[in-house]
């Protein structure tokens, strides 16, 4: 039985105020939420606030991007340890919107990846077709290609050490959530890419989250799919009684 993961990317969303407001308000809701790994992934200026308002509680603190390298004259970058040491435990990886705005590519996703998990980061590695890339018959091909380029070129035990979020992008911020049965679908589709790469057991292992506008009223829907790890929440991981309310989803 894989362990369920609920990671919130609040993106670039609130300030450090606003960042102990929403702990104050949320810890105390998922204190006895023990059925799953909780995740939230704020801006860099917010990471280590964060990490401190997250001390003696269940909730993980994860980055939202890092650099491919050590360190070095990279101005505006990140580095994964420097992640570590403000306190994160994960890092999200290739998320859409930095591979369409920031021109990520297939190639530095997987640099990323190798850095995350030498710093012994928990990398949340992002894969997604587009809506015109669905419409057009190629979700599959689009989604064996990120696989392959970023997850499949690591070697199986540091695959065995991250996680995928499935976000097809035409779900994400647009309310329009991929039914439970496309969602599954294509989770399917990336755990048989993870057994063809490498293996059966590693495959089943593998958590494999959905993301793209997942709300307090799909999420039970979405988690009754054996093939959904967990969920990776935008929007609704803004507020407290919101994101709590997923987190609770069972409840
Ligand atoms: P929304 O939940 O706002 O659609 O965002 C999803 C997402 O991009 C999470 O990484």
């Amino acid at each position: 039985m894989r362990r369920r993961v609920i990671a919130g990317n609040w993106k670039m969303y609130k300030t450090l105020a606003e960042t102990r407001a929403f702990f104050s308000a949320f810890a105390p809701l998922v204190a006895n939420s023990k059925h799953c790994d909780i995740v939230i992934a704020p801006p860099f200026t917010a990471i280590s606030t964060a990490a401190e308002a997250a001390k003696n509680t269940n909730i993980a603190v994860s980055g939202q991007n890092i650099s491919w390298s050590k360190e070095g004259a990279f101005t505006g970058e990140v580095s994964a340890t420097m992640l570590v040491e403000a306190g994160c435990r994960y890092v999200i990886i290739g998320h859409s919107e930095r591979r369409q705005l920031f021109r990520e590519s297939d190639d530095s996703v997987a640099k990323k990846t190798l850095m995350a998990l030498g710093a012994g980061l928990i990398p949340i590695v992002c894969v997604g077709e587009t809506g015109e890339d669905r419409d057009a018959g190629l979700t599959e091909e689009v989604l064996r290609r990120q696989f392959s380029g970023g997850p499949g070129a690591l070697t199986p035990e540091e695959f065995s050490r991250i996680l995928i979020a499935y976000e097809p992008v035409w779900a994400i911020g647009t309310g329009r959530t991929a039914t439970p049965e496309i969602a599954a679908d294509a989770h399917r589709l990336l755990r048989r890419c993870a057994g063809e790469r490498f293996s059966v057991p590693i495959a089943s292992a593998l958590r494999i989250l959905y993301g793209g506008s997942v709300k307090p009223d799909n999420i039970k829907g979405l988690m009754a799919q054996e093939e959904l790890d967990g969920a990776l929440v935008g929007g609704a991981s803004l507020d407290p009684k919101s994101f709590a309310s997923i987190v609770n989803f069972t409840a």
